[in-house]
């Protein structure tokens, strides 16, 4: 029965089972997120900051999880005119393939598993 472990394992390293992950990612960012973050991550002026690969590799994990689900915490935005909105309706598993699709695009590993999400949603705060 080796097969059993092996799938459970398959599940989860990877955010979807049988599509394909990275085009759900896609998706959701050219639907959800493209407008405030631009088609190429590249922002909206001041408004909305661009995607920057070192920028986005210092962020705390953690932070990038919530920040997706819940929006903006009103402390991290002192210094920006507007606030990230929440995308409560995002699952488990839709965060996971959108960021694992910007994480792609800018060439940055280790990518996220949906355990992970999983673990950095508990302990969101506010
Ligand atoms: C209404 C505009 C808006 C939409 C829509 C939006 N964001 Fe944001 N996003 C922001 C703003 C503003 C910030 C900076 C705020 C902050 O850091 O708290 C931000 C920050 C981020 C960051 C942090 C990285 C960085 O360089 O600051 C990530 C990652 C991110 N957004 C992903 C997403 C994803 C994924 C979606 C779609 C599910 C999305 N955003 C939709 C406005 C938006």
């Amino acid at each position: 029965m080796k097969w059993v472990p092996i799938s459970i394992f398959s599940f989860v390293l990877s955010c979807q089972l049988s599509t394909e992950p990275y085009k759900e990612g896609k998706f959701i960012y050219d639907k959800q997120c493209s407008n405030c973050h631009g088609i190429n991550f590249e922002g909206l002026a001041k408004l909305y900051p661009a995607f920057e690969a070192n920028k986005l590799s210092e962020f705390n994990r953690r932070k990038l999880v919530c920040l997706v689900k819940h929006g903006s915490l009103v402390n991290d935005t002192t210094n920006l005119n507007s606030v990230m909105p929440s995308f409560e309706k995002l699952s488990e598993i839709q965060i996971c393939n959108v960021l694992n699709y910007i994480f792609e695009k800018h060439q940055l590993s280790p990518l996220f598993d949906l355990e992970e999400i999983r673990l950095q949603l508990l302990e969101c705060k506010g």
